[in-house]
Parts: structure tokens; sequence; C-alpha cells
């Protein structure tokens, strides 16, 4: 679908055959990223690898910022981090136990993720801990054993319902806009350079064409299947495709499995007294990333230590 806005053309891409042709067969002519006045406050002048056009500065920035953070190998190397913050989340929301209090399960996510991504790329962390020292280093000890041995076990059934939310709740709807570097055809038509690229991978996500019951919440689906989210599968677009897709992939993905599966394991989780699973609120909020519009509120009633 093109779309004219004002003087700016905006194509939408709403099926897994034209992802692929823009992302894969043709991504050269499509990834680089629009020059947009937001885009340029939000992000020191579109230095950052996210929103930085498509150039020599871009691939530098990537190939530094994926060697120093993000390959296997030092996504690994910050396991100890992981675990460390996980303790302290689990800590926190265990104090909530005795008292039946419920935990806002947004901020308590929020504030794990960006105490590790400070750790990360800062070395240090902008937030206090509640442990004495030797109590702590014994907490995240375990933590790191129950680490090794979640990515050992059969972590199976996390892992395809981690996938199912990312198809039916994806992070980014229409991922990172891209636009057109030079003419070129896409299903017979001409597309001229500087047209916006949108990708609807909300819309391809839940398209019966590709999934069987759309709307319902089923990871058995992905039970057996060879659908994964690398950007090879284009129904499947949860991190993207192509030259611009999400480098952290993997940080990304170990971070939610790890959190997940440690909420599951210490806790038990009950709705607040007086509500009934109908009444969650699946409402999305807008923003730069899709999220729940009004927080999770879960009151955790088993402390599993
Ligand atoms: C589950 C977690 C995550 C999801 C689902 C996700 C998803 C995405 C998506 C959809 C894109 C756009 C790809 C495109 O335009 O084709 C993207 C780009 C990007 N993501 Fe992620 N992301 C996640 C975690 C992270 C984390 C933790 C980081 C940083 C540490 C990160 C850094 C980036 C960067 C730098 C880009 C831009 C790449 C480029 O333009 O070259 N992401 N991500």
């Amino acid at each position: 679908m093109l779309l004219h806005l004002g003087r700016v053309l905006l194509l939408v891409v709403s099926s897994a055959d034209t992802a692929r042709e823009i992302l894969k067969t043709q991504d050269l002519n499509f990834c680089t990223r629009p020059s947009l006045l937001t885009l340029k406050r939000l992000s020191y002048n579109i230095q950052d690898v996210a929103l930085a056009p498509y150039n020599e500065y871009w691939r530098e920035m990537r190939r530094i910022f994926v060697h120093k953070l993000l390959s296997p190998k030092r996504v690994h190397s910050f396991g100890a981090v992981r675990a460390e913050e996980v303790a302290n989340m689990v800590n926190s929301i265990s104090k909530s136990c005795s008292s039946m209090r419920s935990v806002d399960l947004a901020e308590e996510l929020l504030s794990l993720t960006n105490r590790v991504i400070c750790r990360i790329a800062f070395g240090k962390s902008y937030q206090g801990r509640n442990f004495d020292g030797g109590k702590f280093s014994e907490f995240v000890h375990k933590f790191m054993a129950l680490s090794g041995s979640f990515s050992a076990l059969e972590l199976h059934y996390l892992k395809i319902v981690v996938k199912e939310t990312l198809r039916l709740h994806t992070i980014a709807p229409l991922l990172i806009p891209r636009e057109c570097m030079n003419h070129c055809k896409v299903n017979g038509y001409d597309i001229s350079p500087k047209t916006r690229v949108m990708v609807n991978v909300w819309a391809i996500g839940r398209n019966p064409e590709y999934w069987d019951n759309p709307d319902m919440f089923f990871p058995e689906r992905f039970e057996g299947s060879s659908i994964d989210y690398m950007g090879q599968h284009f129904e499947f677009l949860p991190f993207g495709a192509g030259r611009r897709i999400c480098p952290a992939m993997t940080m990304g993905n170990l971070h939610v499995e790890l959190a997940l599966a440690n909420l599951l394991y210490c806790f038990d989780w009950k709705l607040p007294s007086g509500m009934q699973i109908e009444d969650i609120d699946m409402e999305e909020g807008t923003g730069i990333s899709l999220h729940k519009k009004s927080p999770l509120l879960l009151v955790p009633s088993k402390y599993n230590w």
C-alpha cells in the first residue's frame, strides 16, 4: 500500500512475500533510514546504530557494537551480571510475598533491564542493593547455577511461549522505518528514491494466510516447526531482517528467558483479589516500542528459596 503523506511517499508492506523482497532480495536498495527531525532529536543527531543512514560510519559503529557487546562470546561473559540482577529482582519481589501485596511487573522488568544494560554498557550499576555482601554472593551463586541448569534443561516450552508472545505482541510493530535509496521495482511497481518503507510485522504475524487461528495465544503452534526469528522466515519477523536486523537477538532473548524462567520458578502468581483473567486489560499503549497500556499487577504467593 502506498500512502501520500503530503510530499512524503510511504510504502506499507503487509505480506511475507513483499517483506522478503524488501528485506532480503532488495535489501541493498532499502537498508537506509529516513533522516527525520524527531529521530535526530532522539538520537544524538542520528549518530547511533539504529537510526544512522546506511554508510561507512554505520557499518563501523555496528561492527564495534556487535564485536564489543553483542557477540555470543561477549553475551556469555555477562552471565554473572544477569544472574546478579535477576537475583536482585527476585529478592525485591519476595518482600511482597508475606504481605500479599501486588507487584507491578512492568516496573520490575524495566528496572531489571535498565540495571543489566547499565552494567554491561557502563560497567556499573546506578541503583543500590538491599543485601548484605555475604548473603548476596551466596544468592548469586545459586542463580548462576540455576542459569546453567536452565540452559541445559529443555526449557523448550518457555522458548515457544516467548516466540508466541513475540508473534502476537511484537515489540516493533512496524520495525524501524527504512528508506528507498535507488529507483527500483517491487512487485512490478516503480518505487522512487526517498520513499519511506514500513514493514507491518504486527499484521503479518496475525495474517490467517500464514497462521491458523491467528488471534489465539497458542505456543504449541511452534512445536516441531522450523520457524525461527533469525530473519529468514518472513511471516515471523520480531527482530526484523536483512542488514538492519536487530544485532542483539541473542542478548535480548537470553534476558527475557532468564527473567521469565526465574519469575515462574520462584513464585506462584495470582491475580489481585476480586479480579478474573478476563479482567486483564490487554490494550496496547503507544510509543517507540509496543507495550501493555496498563501495568500487569500480580500477587506473588510462594517464594521458592
Ligand atoms: C527481545 C528484545 C528485542 C527485540 C524484539 C528487538 C527488536 C528489534 C527490531 C524489530 C529492530 C528493527 C530491525 C529492522 O529495522 O529490520 C531492532 C533493531 C535494533 N535493535 Fe533490537 N530488539 C531487542 C533487543 C535489543 C537490545 C537489548 C539491544 C541493545 C543492546 C538492541 C539493539 C538494536 C539496534 C542497535 C537496532 C538497529 C540495528 C540497525 O539499524 O542496524 N535490541 N531490534
